[in-house]
């Protein structure tokens, strides 16, 4: 959608908040500029998970991610793109404490990345943060099912909501975020019938990331779909493309060169005045 000015007019929260039952959002993971551009004419939402610990630095899991690192790469992907909505992950212990806590971060993380809302993890204890932050105009997507800083909680990263006790526990996450005001949630790692049930009961548009088909939207983590993270794969990730063998193979390609002086040719060097092979 382009604006009067020709600019392309961003997605917004609300017309994310439209297309429940609708078209499916198509959303996937970023945390840098150039790969925001690469994908933003092909995806709805961005979001700037913390999934960069493991898929970007190297961590064991997401609770070392902090705040000054999802702002920095929240404004990079922000600068990236022109059409993605953009949602930034609120990192663990930076908004559990008090709906206060989660104000002054979320307030910063908006301010200073010019996102379009943030996204935080947890269910009926959250809700009233959530109230609290979108009375105060900050747009929140939630994070339902295996919500991963609950890692240590859970004992490892293992599908939820198997049997009828937890399945009802996390539906009543999900419509306690919906009702205190969430535009939007991620279902995480849930049985598939749970991710359907959720989908049905609450108002708000659901993305799944190991959830089922009939979410409103999906979500991936770019790296696992393009083959750059290999370190592990979880069932529910597809894809689409190997580029960790094909950067592999660059960087052979280019070592090879160096050490048989192939590399830099001479249509790489600058030449002088008289020898203006290159300019
Ligand atoms: O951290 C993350 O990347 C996420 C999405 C995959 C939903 O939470």
């Amino acid at each position: 959608m382009s604006t009067h000015s020709g600019k392309t007019k961003r997605i917004t929260v609300p017309d994310i908040a439209a297309r429940k039952g609708g078209e499916p959002v198509v959303c996937l993971t970023a945390y840098s500029a150039p790969m925001a551009k690469l994908l933003d004419p092909h995806v709805d939402l961005f979001i700037v998970g913390d999934s960069m610990g493991t898929a970007l630095y190297g961590l064991d899991s997401t609770l070392g991610v902090t705040l000054d690192m999802e702002i920095a790469h929240g404004a990079a992907v922000v600068r990236g793109s022109s059409r993605a909505c953009v949602i930034v992950d609120m990192p663990f212990a930076t908004y559990q404490e008090s709906p206060e806590q989660a104000f002054r971060n979320g307030a910063r993380v908006m301010a200073e990345t010019g996102c379009d809302g943030i996204k935080l993890e947890g269910g009926t204890e959250m809700a009233e943060t959530v109230r609290f932050l979108v009375e105060r105009g900050i747009p929140v997507m939630g994070h339902v099912g295996l919500t991963p800083q609950s890692v240590n909680v859970f004992g490892g990263y293992r599908a939820q909501g198997r049997d009828e006790k937890t399945a009802e526990k996390i539906l009543a996450d999900a419509r306690a975020i919906a009702d205190a005001g969430a535009f939007s949630m991620v279902i995480e790692g849930v049985v598939a019938d749970l991710a359907t049930r959720i989908t049905q009961a609450v108002p708000v548009v659901t993305i799944g990331i190991g959830g089922s088909p009939d979410c409103d939207g999906q979500v991936l983590v770019t790296e696992d779909v393009l083959g750059i993270f290999t370190d592990f794969t979880p069932k529910f990730v597809k894809r689409y493309a190997e580029l960790g063998d094909a950067i592999g193979q660059a960087a052979a390609d280019y070592a090879a060169e160096v050490r048989a002086r192939k590399f830099p040719g001479p249509e790489h060097c600058y030449g002088t005045k008289t020898n203006n092979t290159t300019s």
